[in-house]
């Protein structure tokens, strides 16, 4: 079953430059959903949307989320139905420490199982224990990262939405983010993210999309997208140098969508 149906979603910057020229995809429960695409194509913008965060937007379209038309709401109502959203730049408050970053994730959770998921949190990334009284912007951009899906996994997401969480950081550490993200999503958290870097999104995801220009181009499992001629060529660098990020700069051959 779908958790999230985007359909024909139309989003605009000040009523009439078009971010978004009607996207429709699906996101199912329990998986990870990844949409690829370069710089300026829409990811930011689609996430955004999702979220709430744009006044008046979408123009048009619909998003339904747990059977719930969500668009047009207020971003703390969508919020609240368990859509957490974590932008490119992680979202923390770079003078507060670790600790009351998280902390700022347990906001408004009165439950009993605040130390249980904390500990779990403490688990996956053992790094933010031994750093709790350090302010965050001394943390390293892999830490950060940690720190913000920690704090998201605090405001238990039943979908967590990511923006190129392996955006500036090494070769190695993002792999160690993405290894995170495995284990999130095997607590049966569902996750959208957005990524330039084709190669380790699709090494993790279930099923995914293209976005060129505000348009889907492409939607297929993961490994179909992997196997795609154009995908290949233009997103994974096959035949290239061996520089996935920047494979789709490259447009040597007429993409056939
Ligand atoms: N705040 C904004 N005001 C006006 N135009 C914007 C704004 N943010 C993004 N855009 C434009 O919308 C398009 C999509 O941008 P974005 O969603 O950030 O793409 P991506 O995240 O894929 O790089 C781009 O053409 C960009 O210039
Ligand atoms: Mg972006």
């Amino acid at each position: 079953m779908a958790l999230l149906k985007v359909s024909s979603v139309e989003t605009l910057y000040f009523d009439r430059i078009y971010a978004l020229f009607g996207v429709s995809l699906e996101v199912e429960e329990g998986e990870i959903f990844a949409v690829l695409g370069p710089n300026g194509a829409g990811k930011t913008t689609l996430l955004r949307t999702i979220a709430g965060l744009l006044k008046d937007q979408p123009k048009k379209g619909e998003i339904v989320f747990d059977n719930r038309r969500i668009h047009g709401w207020q971003p703390e109502s969508i919020a609240r139905l368990g859509v957490v959203y974590v932008p490119e730049d992680r979202g923390l408050f770079k003078e507060l420490t670790v600790r009351e970053n998280l902390e700022l994730g347990l906001w408004g959770r009165r439950d009993a199982d605040v130390a249980r998921d904390l500990e779990s949190v403490h688990g996956m990334f053992p790094i933010l224990r031994e750093r709790a009284g350090q302010e965050a912007e001394t943390l390293s951009g892999g830490e950060q990262q940690m720190l913000a899906l920690g704090r998201a996994m605090l405001r238990r997401p039943r979908l967590l939405m990511l923006d190129e969480p392996s955006l500036g950081l090494a070769p190695r550490i993002a792999k160690v983010v993405y290894e995170a993200l495995t284990a999130i999503s095997r607590t049966g958290t569902t996750i959208l993210l957005v990524e330039q870097n084709a190669r380790l999104a699709l090494g993790v995801a279930r099923r995914g999309a293209i976005l060129e220009a505000g348009r889907v181009v492409l939607e297929d499992t993961a490994k179909a997208l992997m196997e795609d001629e154009n995908v290949r060529e233009l997103y994974l660098g096959v035949g290239t140098a061996d520089e996935p990020a920047q494979g789709w700069r490259q447009y040597r051959r007429r993409r056939r969508w």
